[in-house]
């Protein structure tokens, strides 16, 4: 059974199971998801808008392997809280507003998936510097000791140098390659952001500003990467003609519902709340008509069963067209993630 064939069929069990069987069917379930366990967001942050936004665009069902937002192929975006401290400088100079150790936590990045793009994000609070220059700039340490944290100069690498003044917006910044690099963690040691004041001038409105800004900054990093084994190759493309009723007991599509609180996941998933995953039930009786979409091997298969019933069984009423949904959940790190989840709408049903 393909993996996502199991899912609807775990997310159904889950739903009928009795409290004995719960855990060990949701389980099945976060695994395939990804998940190995169940999120507890302690405490959840905001969603971010570029993930909303990837969200509310919807899924290009015929290549959800593509996160068409950033140009590259993925199947699951996530976006990360920095865990770096400040750093107090001690033989600070006068015009350091701040000094920053970035860090983000990729341990979640299994190794089957490729990253393919990485993007830091800093954002201010508030578009109070008005009125003054600002410069931002950004290093990748070589070593992390203590030692070499303090003897900031030698030990890094400048990755960019910014200039700005108001600020509103974001600012962006490319990591895909850094964070490629981050995926073997021994690597990752984070980032050194340092913002400094212009110029000269050294009147009170810029120290003040200045001494703000630690509180001001919000610091991300959003990646996108491929998970291959929920990527099929190529997609067989069907024409979806509405099927005609069919009688009662005669395999076809059902309507089912998933309501994400029936499986006491609204914690922790952000959207949707739930949707229509359906599921195929009905018989495949002798001789298959072409209304039950049965394959070459089904048709030969009630013919046998029609000449031999007690050794041959009749095909199975499966899933023959699936199509792919978003999910946008916190991760067990409380990080925000999109993801698309290939075959887990039944489309269409028919005997196999
Ligand atoms: C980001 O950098 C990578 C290489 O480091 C490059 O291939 C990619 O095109 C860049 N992306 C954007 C959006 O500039």
């Amino acid at each position: 059974m393909e993996a996502s064939v199991l899912f609807i069929s775990l997310l159904s069990l889950f739903l009928l199971a009795d409290c004995t069987e719960l855990t060990f069917q949701e389980t099945m379930l976060l695994r395939a998801l990804g998940l190995n366990r169940r999120p507890q967001p302690a405490s959840p942050r905001p969603v971010p808008h570029s993930l909303w936004a990837i969200f509310e665009k919807g899924i290009n069902a015929d290549n959800p392997c593509r996160m068409e937002s950033f140009q590259v192929p993925g199947n699951i975006v996530r976006s990360y809280s920095d865990q770096g401290p400040f750093i107090s400088n001690e033989e600070s100079h006068d015009s350091l507003c701040v000094r920053k150790h970035l860090f983000f936590d990729l341990s979640v990045i299994e190794e089957k998936e490729e990253v393919t793009f990485g993007q830091l994000e800093i954002k201010f609070k508030h578009n109070t510097y008005h009125g003054h220059g600002f410069q931002l700039r950004i290093y990748r340490p070589l070593h992390m000791t203590l030692k070499a944290m303090r003897n900031h100069h030698t030990n890094r690498k400048l990755l960019f140098a910014h200039s700005f003044r108001l600020l509103h917006k974001s600012l962006h910044f490319n990591l895909t390659k850094v964070t490629q690099d981050w995926t073997n963690l021994e690597n990752n040691m984070g980032l050194i952001l340092e913002i400094s004041a212009d110029g000269e001038d050294t009147d009170i409105q810029k120290f003040s500003s200045c001494h703000q800004m630690p509180s001001f900054i919000h610091t991300s990093l959003l990646t996108v990467s491929l998970d291959p084994t929920n990527c099929k190759a190529s997609r067989t493309k069907r024409n979806a003609e509405p099927s005609p009723p069919t009688p009662s007991n005669i395999c076809s599509k059902r309507r089912l519902y998933i309501d994400f609180k029936d499986v006491g996941w609204q914690n922790w998933v952000i959207a949707p709340r739930g949707y229509m995953a359906n599921y195929c039930h009905g018989e495949c009786p002798y001789p298959l008509t072409e209304m039950l979409k049965g394959t070459n091997h089904a048709v030969l298969q009630t013919l046998v069963h029609s000449i031999e019933p007690e050794t041959t069984p009749l095909p199975c009423c499966a899933p023959t067209k699936l199509s792919p949904i978003s999910m946008l959940y916190y991760d067990n790190n409380d990080n925000v993630v999109l993801r698309h989840y290939e075959d887990m709408v039944v489309d269409e049903c028919g005997c196999k």
